[in-house]
């Protein structure tokens, strides 16, 4: 049976998985699984977590939601704002910047038409500068879902990189299959 509270409902492939997850951790410790909860969260509602959601996940765990939102909004990882097919995740930090990650940046603010934190009229991008990726030696560099796209040093590369992404699809998480 899936989970509802208000609107928001797991799948029961996502349930399973929470499940599975929440059982590694002795009873009264259950907030030890919030990072992959979230993560779980994060892929059934279209790559965000509303604060309906991480109260769904906070109900789940028999947490406040309080210590849902903290975590939530510490990560960079966690959008918490609908966002586009693919979130580009460009490293911004200064190993990054002498390579030339602020130029990369503009160049994708120009060629996407939106600044930071924006996604495209079509729903296919959302630009989100982060810190550190720890690639430091392969800047410019920026991270879609868990891949690295490194040394796109070029406005070829650039071009050739947006153009991919537009034809590629994620993967399913194993635990939807
Ligand atoms: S400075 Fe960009 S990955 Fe570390």
């Amino acid at each position: 049976m899936a989970e509802t509270i208000n609107e928001v409902k797991f799948s029961d492939a996502a349930m399973a998985e929470i499940q599975r997850y929440i059982s590694h951790y002795p009873e009264g410790r259950q907030k030890s699984a919030l990072l992959p909860i979230l993560h779980i969260a994060q892929a059934e509602f279209g790559g965000w977590v509303s604060p309906e959601v991480m109260d769904k996940v906070a109900d789940i765990l028999n947490i406040k939601p309080i210590e849902v939102y903290e975590v939530a909004t510490f990560y960079t990882m966690f959008n918490l704002k609908p966002v586009g097919k693919h979130v580009l995740e460009v490293c911004r930090t200064g190993p990054c910047c002498l390579r030339g990650a602020d130029q990369m940046i503009d160049m994708i603010k120009q060629k996407l038409n939106i600044e930071e934190g924006e996604t495209t009229a079509d729903g296919m991008f959302t630009l989100k500068p982060v810190e550190c990726l720890a690639s430091c030696g392969s800047g410019p560099m920026l991270q879609v879902r868990e891949l690295y796209y490194e040394n796109i040093d070029s406005e070829e590369k650039l071009d050739a990189f947006l153009e991919m992404m537009r034809n590629k699809e994620h993967e399913t998480p194993t635990w939807k299959k």
